[in-house]
């Protein structure tokens, strides 16, 4: 196990941030920590590499006791906070050769690695100009730069994609799946569930400083929900809503199970119902339909339903 993780707990003064955590993180593996604000994410990441003390449990971190973890850990190990952690009064360029000299690189192998994360994120070009002068997503992405220098075997990333433009997001997924693709083990908190679907293999939901599910992300889906949509494509909106007023009027289903979206008929199914059976009802009618399908629940129903809540702020 590259993270294991037994009931961390931590309070800071009434909160309850982190209320009994518990993780084991194999090597390799791309784990999506998702969960509202003040879930605990970035506490539990925090007590997970030793940066804040926890009230009770233990973490070992790659093998070793996160609270003295040895140097030779340290250094596997590359972490993006969710605050910029760079002086933005130095050049990208300096503030990355800080943190790769923290990490022990020296001389050729800290020209190539420093050289390399800078290119890696994009910013090479720029790399001689202060911090401060950078865009949003250029700090990101310079925060990014100075967490993966040293290559590590696991990397730890707290929302990286926070208020990034379109194309820096894309960048800096790709940068991950590079990463990931390279062997490496990473854990990804991030607010945007299209992000850890594209990019994580599982998925870790957070709430209240508690996990309330984890496991493979088809599995968590499949699990957490019960929704059930079928899908009828119509060829104009016209059809689509007289297909919704046949539908009510044979009294398949209630008005408040079916919606209209453009030309699809969007159905809900009620618990008791079979898909099947409704098709086959619907079809009978003899609509104009161009196909009928069922949709797939998404990792946005089953965290409304684990969290009742909205991830986006
Ligand atoms: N240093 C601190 N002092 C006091 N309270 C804190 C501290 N750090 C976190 N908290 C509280 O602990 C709870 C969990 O915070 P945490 O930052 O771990 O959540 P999060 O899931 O990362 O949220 P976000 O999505 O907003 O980043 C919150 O109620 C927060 O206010
Ligand atoms: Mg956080």
């Amino acid at each position: 196990m590259i993270i294991e993780a037994e009931d961390l707990r931590k309070s800071f003064k009434a909160t309850k941030a982190v209320a009994g955590v518990s993780l084991a993180i194999g090597e390799g593996e791309t784990v999506g920590l998702l969960g509202p604000n003040g879930a605990g994410k970035s506490t539990t990441l925090n007590l997970l590499l030793g940066l804040v003390t926890a009230d009770t449990g233990q973490v070992r971190i790659l093998g070793e006791d996160t609270r003295r973890l040895s140097d030779e850990a340290r250094r596997a190990i590359g972490f993006v906070p969710q605050e910029y952690a760079f002086f933005p009064e130095l050049s990208g360029l300096a503030n990355v050769t800080y943190w790769a000299r923290l990490y022990g690189l020296r001389r050729r192998a800290l020209d190539t690695a420093v050289r390399d994360a800078l290119e890696f994120t994009g910013l090479w070009d720029r790399r001689k100009d202060a911090a401060k002068t950078y865009s949003g997503g250029m700090q990101r992405r310079l925060n990014i730069s100075c967490g993966i220098v040293h290559n590590p075997k696991l990397l730890i990333m707290d929302e990286p994609t926070v208020g990034v433009d379109p194309q820096s997001r894309n960048h800096i997924l790709d940068s991950v799946r590079t990463l990931s693709a390279g062997g490496a083990t990473i854990v990804y908190t991030s607010h945007y569930m299209e992000e850890i679907q594209a990019l994580c293999d599982r998925v870790v939901i957070m709430d209240g400083g508690k996990v309330v599910a984890d496991g493979a992300l088809e599995k968590v889906i499949r699990d957490n929900t019960d929704e059930r949509v079928v899908l009828l494509e119509t060829p104009s909106p016209e059809a689509a809503r007289d297909a919704t007023d046949q539908i009510l009027r044979h009294g398949l289903l209630a008005a408040a199970e079916t919606d209209v979206e453009g030309s699809t008929v969007v159905l809900r199914l009620p618990p008791d119902a079979d898909f099947n059976d409704l098709a086959a009802r619907v079809l009978a009618l003899g609509l104009t339909l161009e196909s009928i399908g069922e949709r797939r629940p998404s990792l946005e129903t089953v965290f409304l339903t684990l969290t009742g809540k909205k991830l986006r702020d």
